[in-house]
């Protein structure tokens, strides 16, 4: 797979929007950080989440996992770049779970982390997670 063209600056703008519109979703009544996401495929599509939490506190479900599954669930599996919205004033890193699952659909995407205020920060999911565990090493494992 060649890597994806980088993601224009209105189009980051736009995810970064995205997110923060989805954020104010959040369902996060025991931690009240409210995280929002939004991840754009390589067709140009836009699919957002935020995070889920329970009252069985093991259950929650984070944003960007969310988006992604609703990237996937629309028949997407390559995701170019991911916004993440928080009220950090430094804004958020995603979790190690997020990044593992971000990682299955895309190694080369863009990050833009926004906290309060638009402070932003730019990133690559690579840089966040460098060497991933991946379906490669399962097969190895099958051989
Ligand atoms: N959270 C996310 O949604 N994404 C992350 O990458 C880190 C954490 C959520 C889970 C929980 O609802 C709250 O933030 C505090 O951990």
């Amino acid at each position: 797979m060649s890597a994806p063209r980088p993601v224009d600056a209105p189009a980051l703008a736009a995810l970064v929007e995205a997110a923060q519109q989805v954020q104010k979703h959040a369902y996060a009544p025991a931690s009240r950080f409210h995280v929002g996401a939004a991840v754009r495929t390589q067709s140009g599509r836009v699919f957002v989440g935020c995070n889920v939490e329970n009252a069985s506190y093991g259950l929650t479900i984070c944003a960007e996992r969310a988006a992604v599954c609703a990237a996937v669930a629309a028949g997407e599996r390559e995701i170019v770049a991911v916004a993440i919205a928080t009220d950090l004033v430094d804004p958020a890193r995603p979790c190690g779970a997020c990044r593992q699952v971000l990682a299955e659909f895309g190694i080369g995407m863009q990050l833009a982390l926004v906290g309060r205020g638009g402070v932003r920060v730019d990133t690559t999911l690579a840089s966040l997670l460098p060497d991933p565990f991946t379906f490669g090493d399962v097969l190895r494992g099958q051989q």
